[in-house]
């Protein structure tokens, strides 16, 4: 039986993490060890950044996975795209799911939505068939909600927001 995650604890937790920290990468990377360590049972958990009309892979816990994943494909491409979460219970029913980890039964994916704009994804997958309940996607959501915060509070531009050159201005992975 999988225990559930209490989602308050870990939103103080990582409320303490990114207080008075704005560097985009370093909260990214402790944003994706926070909540692996939090799930049980999950195999990978990791976000992809938005560049244009891609996800590109960014800080992840788990097998290497595919680097880049067009808007509208696979169940990130179409939660980015579709701007709402997606919770599928047996991703070998869905039709375009992309298999990076071939133990993958289940997965959590919630769009990073900075104003109107969908800036990234987190990825959960999951080795038990519907291991995502309603609970773990609310309480993912209000994660994602406090991560974009908290990238915010930085002030500068949201748009591929772990840059993948920081010396070309504008840059937003730096403060
Ligand atoms: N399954 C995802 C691809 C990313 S991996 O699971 C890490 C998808 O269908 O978009």
């Amino acid at each position: 039986m999988t225990e559930s995650t209490d989602f308050d604890l870990l939103a103080r937790q990582f409320d303490a993490l990114s207080e008075s920290e704005h560097d985009r990468l370093a909260l990214s990377a402790n944003f994706v060890a926070l909540l692996n360590s939090a799930f049980e049972d999950i195999n990978w958990l990791g976000l992809y950044i938005r560049r244009g009309d891609e996800l590109v892979l960014g800080p992840f816990q788990g097998l290497p996975a595919c680097v880049h994943i067009p808007m509208g494909q696979g169940v990130c491409g179409t939660a980015a795209a579709q701007a709402e979460t997606l919770r599928v219970d047996d991703v070998h029913a869905f039709d375009g799911h992309i298999a990076c980890d071939p133990a993958s039964n289940s997965e959590l994916v919630v769009p990073l939505i900075s104003g109107e704009q969908v800036i990234g994804v987190l990825d959960i997958d999951s080795p038990q068939h519907a291991r995502f309940t309603a609970a773990d996607q609310a309480g993912a959501e209000l994660l994602c909600h406090r991560f974009v915060r908290a990238l915010e509070a930085g002030g500068r531009p949201l748009d591929e927001f772990i840059c993948p050159d920081c010396r070309t201005p504008p840059c937003g992975c730096r403060p």
